[in-house]
């Protein structure tokens, strides 16, 4: 396999010949403002994606720039903390945020750089295994997991399908109707059909299929598991899921490096064709040529940040289009494992309420954290802003009585320690990670990704193929990190492993809803297929 340093890097074109960075005038305007810190490129946020920009700057040679992050930390939503006690009274470390490394990739395939990343930072993480799963409803056990097959039948029928109307340019539809052209349509009640769907699609979205689009649902799920490879590991390091950030960071900013400025919050934007100036709550500012943005879509959609001019209407329909997720992990520690020591997964369906409280995940299981007793629920959506307004103990209770339910034999003890985030309420995120509507277009999200005058926006949510993902951050920090130094150095492009992108990015001032199979290009963030033969590469 070749290494990632080579499988990743980002060749200047004209290479041998990269100018040293000057910086590039900045003519008088409302844009700049004298009283500011002067940098050439401000980073707005220090989490993969910013992290990601800073280091494709410097790899390009440009070091004058600054990473302004609101937290004590960098990271961003790859996010840990302490969590009840071992033997020894330490704390377990668990995972707020991402936890997985999806789609690792195939032997001389390409890899997932996630997962090369977390080769080299030697990063814990163990496989999930699916097919380890146990089901229930509210009377205990009972083996539902045909449905399941039931609907991975049907969802390869409806991928099919979408491929086919990405290719031809037809209307977007939701998950919901291609799922059941295909033949999966269960009924409103129909609980275990329902706990089966939520497992297959709710858990990874973050939406119903109701509110998912059927196109870009399937080709991002394809983009990520049928080009690297359908396994998921978990991470479990005690030094958290954001070493590999972490680490990266270290390969470029020194200890207390004056170029990142942590616990600043960026409360408004000035922008132009010539310069962007950054305002921050505590009357610091910083005056740079370009700003290349990583706040969260749900940061983006709160208002929070002021922009001046107003961004324009083609990006604030973009930003208001696409949608925020919320997947809340709710964990709870016992003094015994009381649930199946050897399984990973339970899968439960409640007799009234589609989403309440669905999947257990066991952290006790070997290659986990043996030992630690320590069991975590998942809810997305309206359950989880539901369970936000709670207090802990009011969702506590609501999880033990699904645990006494799914164990009816067992005498469940009182949890030891109980923990869950609220990300919706979280200012520097407002939710979890992005998803795209039905009847949106790649042409749509393009322009979230678009660059308003000097103003760039890169993040998860920009990411037209892997939108939801930390690898999805990785890749949109690199090139706009990487388009950014060319334009300061007057280069006129850069090649990527899959072309070249030149200049300042296109935006759609008119969509009509669909985006011809020619648009499916790098210029709109669609750097691979989609198609690939599917379980082998
Ligand atoms: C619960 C959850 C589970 C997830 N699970 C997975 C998973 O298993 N696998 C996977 O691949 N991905 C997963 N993800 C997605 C992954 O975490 C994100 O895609 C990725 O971390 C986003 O990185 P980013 O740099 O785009 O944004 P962020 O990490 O949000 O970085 C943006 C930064 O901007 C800062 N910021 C925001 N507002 C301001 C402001 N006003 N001033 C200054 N700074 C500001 C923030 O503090 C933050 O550090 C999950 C996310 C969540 C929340
Ligand atoms: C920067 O260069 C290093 C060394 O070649 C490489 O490992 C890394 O992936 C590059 N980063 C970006 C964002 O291109
Ligand atoms: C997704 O992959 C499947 C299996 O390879 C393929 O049949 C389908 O056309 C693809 N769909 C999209 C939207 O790329
Ligand atoms: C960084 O700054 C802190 C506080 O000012 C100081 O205690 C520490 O020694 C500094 N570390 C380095 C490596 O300069
Ligand atoms: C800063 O942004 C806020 C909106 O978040 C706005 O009310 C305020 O007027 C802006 N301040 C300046 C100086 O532009
Ligand atoms: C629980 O006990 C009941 C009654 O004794 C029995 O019928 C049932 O099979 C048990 N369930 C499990 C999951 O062991
Ligand atoms: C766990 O605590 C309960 C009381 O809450 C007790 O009955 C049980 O024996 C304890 N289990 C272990 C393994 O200590």
């Amino acid at each position: 396999m070749a290494p990632i340093n080579f499988k990743f890097a980002v060749v200047a074109v004209l290479a041998g010949c990269i100018p040293s960075v000057t910086a590039a005038p900045a003519p008088a305007s409302s844009s700049t403002d004298s009283k500011c810190r002067k940098t050439s490129v401000a980073i707005l946020g220090a989490g993969m994606a910013g992290i990601t920009a800073a280091q494709a700057l410097h790899n390009a040679s440009v070091s004058d720039f600054v990473i302004i992050e609101y937290q004590d930390r960098i990271g961003g939503r790859a996010w840990h903390g302490n969590f009840g006690s071992k033997s020894d009274g330490s704390p377990y470390v668990i995972e707020y945020g991402c936890n997985w490394i999806q789609g690792l990739g195939n032997p001389g395939g390409p890899e997932n750089p996630v997962y090369s990343l977390a080769k080299k930072y030697h990063l814990a993480n163990t496989y999930s295994d699916y097919d380890s799963i146990l089901t229930y409803d509210e009377t205990g056990y009972t083996d539902y997991t045909d449905l399941i097959d039931e609907y991975g039948t049907a969802y390869d029928k409806a991928a099919a399908k979408a491929g086919r109307l990405l290719l031809q340019n037809l209307q977007d539809q939701t998950m919901r109707a291609g799922l059941s052209i295909a033949g999966w349509n269960p009924k409103h009640g129909d609980m275990k059909r329902q706990a089966a769907e939520w497992w297959n699609w709710d858990w990874e979205a973050a939406f119903p299929p109701e509110e998912s689009s059927f196109i870009f649902g399937v080709a991002g799920s394809n983009v990520t598991f049928n080009q690297f490879s359908d396994a998921n590991n978990l991470v479990i390091d005690p030094r958290g899921y954001s070493a590999i950030i972490d680490g990266e960071a270290s390969t470029f900013l020194t200890k207390n490096d004056t170029r990142l400025l942590l616990n600043t919050r960026i409360t408004n934007i000035t922008y132009s064709d010539h310069g962007v100036t950054v305002y921050n709550h505590d009357g610091s500012c910083v005056s740079a040529d370009y700003a290349i943005t990583t706040f969260s879509l749900g940061v983006l959609q709160s208002n929070s940040i002021g922009f001046s001019p107003e961004l324009p209407l083609w990006k604030k329909e973009s930003i208001q289009n696409f949608a925020m997720g919320t997947y809340t992990k709710i964990f709870l520690q016992f003094n015994e494992t009381f649930w199946p020591e050897d399984t990973q997964y339970f899968l439960y369906a409640s007799p009234t309420t589609r989403g309440y409280y669905p999947v257990w995940q066991s952290l006790s299981t070997e290659g986990f954290m043996p030992g630690s007793n320590i069991i975590f629920a998942t809810v997305i959506g309206d359950e989880s802003y539901r369970i936000e307004q709670q207090t802990d103990e009011e969702t506590k209770a609501e999880a033990m009585e699904v645990l006494r339910q799914m164990f009816p034999n067992v005498t469940i003890p009182e949890p030891i320690a109980f923990t869950y985030p609220r990300w919706t309420s979280e200012p520097w995120s407002f939710g979890s990670y992005s998803n795209w509507p039905a009847g949106t277009s790649l042409l749509a999200h393009q322009n979230l990704r678009a660059n308003a005058g000097r103003l760039w926006f890169a993040g998860e949510a920009t990411s037209a193929e892997y939108f939801g993902f930390l690898h999805g951050a990785w890749f949109e920090g690199r090139e706009a990190g990487a388009q950014v130094a060319a334009l300061l150095q007057g280069r006129p492009c850069v090649q990527y492993e899959n072309g070249r992108l030149c200049g300042e990015r296109k935006h759609y001032a008119t969509l009509t809803g669909t985006s011809p199979l020619s648009q499916y290009s790098l210029l709109n963030g669609w750097a691979v297929s989609s198609f690939y033969d599917s379980g082998d590469d």
